[in-house]
Parts: structure tokens; sequence; C-alpha cells
């Protein structure tokens, strides 16, 4: 159920899911029929301040769209940050309970942004693998693309989510045919940079990158006329990435002028 003012509706949470007590969680809310965004994109979150003990204020932050633009829920993954103003208050919500959500969807990190390219390169950190969820339930992505390389760097494995999710993405009825005809390939690459050991690999993304590792891994080359890049998560993170691939000759996309590479920031 939603009810609506003009700016935002009020939904419901109907799921929430722990994946590290304390730091990751993921939930999903009803979804008001009107709203519509494209897979990549965030929405707006807001949530009264009842914890800070200020329930008249509502606190807002952006959050991608985990779930698919097909989905009659919408999902989300958060991080809880300590004494963080939002996530202090949505930590606390369970089944049941109000979620406001804008109307309004934002964001370039989507399919559009690009022109060409048969191999699309998903590089995340921490809860920065949320758009990518979205998009890789978009048929149109495996229509665009031959090739695709998920990949999620975080601290401790722990926090590699939605593993189960990932290997059973081809599975999906929208997908399935799609893929298994015209041999569609996706290569999930998890990154631990805080523990080793178990043959995963271990660096951040710039020094993979720079030592040829993340194109091993996932038996591809980068490639100007075929590779398109989407990079999302940890700002310092998305820079230094961007910088790395900016040495070898990959540019930026802009609507006037497309590229390879489309990013978004979440601090
Ligand atoms: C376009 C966009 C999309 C976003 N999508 C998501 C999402 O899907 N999931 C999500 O958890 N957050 C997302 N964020 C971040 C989110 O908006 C909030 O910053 C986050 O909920 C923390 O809110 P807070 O008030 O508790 O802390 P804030 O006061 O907002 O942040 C305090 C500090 O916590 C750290 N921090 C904030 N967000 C994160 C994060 N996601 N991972 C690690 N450290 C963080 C940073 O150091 C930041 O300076 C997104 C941000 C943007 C701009
Ligand atoms: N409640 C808790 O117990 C707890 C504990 C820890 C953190 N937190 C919260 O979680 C937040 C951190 O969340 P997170 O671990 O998802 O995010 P993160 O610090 O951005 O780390 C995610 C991944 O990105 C990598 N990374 C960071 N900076 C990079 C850069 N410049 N270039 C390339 N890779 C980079 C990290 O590598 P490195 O490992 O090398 O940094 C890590 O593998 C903190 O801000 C804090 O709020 C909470």
């Amino acid at each position: 159920m939603s009810t609506t003012s003009e700016k935002y509706t009020a939904e419901t949470v109907t799921w929430v899911h722990t994946w590290v007590p304390g730091k990751l969680f993921s939930f999903r809310t009803t979804r008001h029929a009107g709203l519509r965004f494209a897979p990549g994109q965030f929405l707006r979150l807001g949530v009264h301040r009842i914890a800070a003990g200020k329930p008249d204020e509502i606190a807002w932050r952006a959050y991608s769209v985990v779930s698919a633009d097909y989905a009659d829920h919408l999902e989300f993954f958060s991080i809880v940050v300590p004494d963080g103003e939002f996530t202090s208050e949505l930590v606390r919500l369970k089944a049941g309970d109000t979620l406001l959500v804008d109307k309004q969807a934002f964001g370039f990190l989507t399919l559009a942004r690009f022109e060409g390219g048969s191999e699309l390169w998903l590089l995340s950190s921490g809860t920065g693998l949320a758009p990518f969820m979205s998009i890789l339930q978009d048929p149109t992505v495996w229509q665009q693309y031959q090739r695709i390389v998920l990949v999620h760097c975080v601290r401790e494995s722990a926090e590699l989510v939605y593993r189960d999710q990932i290997a059973g993405l081809t599975d999906n009825p929208l997908l399935a045919e799609l893929c298994k005809f015209h041999d569609k390939h996706m290569v999930y690459i998890p990154v631990v940079t805080r523990e080793s050991g178990d043959g995963m690999l271990h660096q951040r993304l710039p020094v993979l990158l720079g030592n040829g590792e993340l194109e091993k891994a996932a038996g591809l080359p980068l490639d100007h006329d075929r590779s398109r890049i989407m990079i999302c998560g940890n700002p310092e993170m998305v820079e230094d990435v961007r910088k790395a691939l900016a040495e070898r000759g990959f540019r930026t996309s802009r609507r006037s002028a497309p590229g390879h590479i489309a990013v978004e920031n979440y601090w």
C-alpha cells in the first residue's frame, strides 16, 4: 500500500535482510504504480528522525535501486554508518514501517550513457554494487553487450553480498533464452582487500588494473572500441580507477561527447 504527497510517496517496508550485523542490510518496500526509473538510477529516501528524538524532522538520502525496473516492489542495499543521521534511523525499520520515497528518479549511471561497445565492465566497491544489480536484471543490457564483467571490491569476504542472486541472474525467464541462444556471458570477480587467501583477488582496483590482474581474471582485455565501463561506490575509489583508466586513454562519457566511462559517487 502506498499513499502520496506532492513530492513523495509513503511506502511500507515489506522485508529486511541483514547481511553483516551492524554494517550491511537490504530491504524492500511497496512501490507506487506511478514511479518510473531507469536501471542504475537512484531515488531519495526519507525517514522520520525518531531515534534522534525529532520525529517531526525527515532525513533524506540518495539510494540506488537494486530491484528491476519491472518489479512491483523496490529493493535497496544499505551501509550502517556509525552515528549516521540517516542510517541510524533506517537500520531500525522493520516490516510494516513507513519509508518515504521521492517520486523523481535521478542519475546518469545508465546504459543510455554509452554509444557502441560490446563488453560492459561494472566496477563497484561496498554498497556501490546496488545499481548494477538492477542493470543486470534488465534484458536490454544482455541484448546490447556480448560480455559483462561484474567486479565487487569489499574489505572482508562476509561483505560479498548478493552472490546467490548474481549466480542465478540468467535463470530469470526474461534473460534465460536471450543468454542461452546468443552466447552471452557474465564473469563475476569478487575482490577482498583486508583478507587474503582462497584464490580471490585482494588488492584495490586501481592496482589490479595497473598490474593486469583484473583483465586476467576476466579473461578479457580492456579495449577502446569494445569496453564500456561503469564505476560506483567510494568516491576515492571512483577517482583512482578513473585516473588509472584515463592513463590508458579511456574517456568519461558526457552528454555531448559519449565516451567509455560512467560513474556514480556515493558521498
Ligand atoms: C547517488 C547516490 C546513491 C547512493 N546510493 C546508496 C546505496 O544504494 N546504498 C547506501 O548504503 N548508500 C548510498 N548512498 C549513500 C547514502 O546517500 C548515505 O550517505 C548513507 O545512507 C549514509 O547516510 P548517513 O546519514 O547515515 O551518513 P552520512 O552523513 O550521509 O555519511 C557519513 C559518512 O559515511 C560514509 N558513507 C556514506 N555512505 C556510505 C556507503 N554507502 N558506504 C560506505 N560508507 C559510506 C562516508 O564516509 C560519509 O562521509 C548513495 C549516495 C549517493 C550520492
Ligand atoms: N559498524 C561497523 O562495525 C563498521 C565497520 C567498518 C566500517 N563501517 C562503516 O562502513 C564504512 C565503510 O564501508 P565499506 O567498507 O563498504 O566502504 P569502503 O571503505 O569504501 O571500502 C570498500 C572497498 O573499497 C576499497 N577502497 C577504498 N578506498 C579506495 C580507493 N581509493 N581506491 C580503491 N579502492 C578503495 C576498500 O579497500 P581497503 O580495504 O584497502 O580500504 C574496500 O575494498 C565506514 O565509513 C563506516 O561508516 C562500519
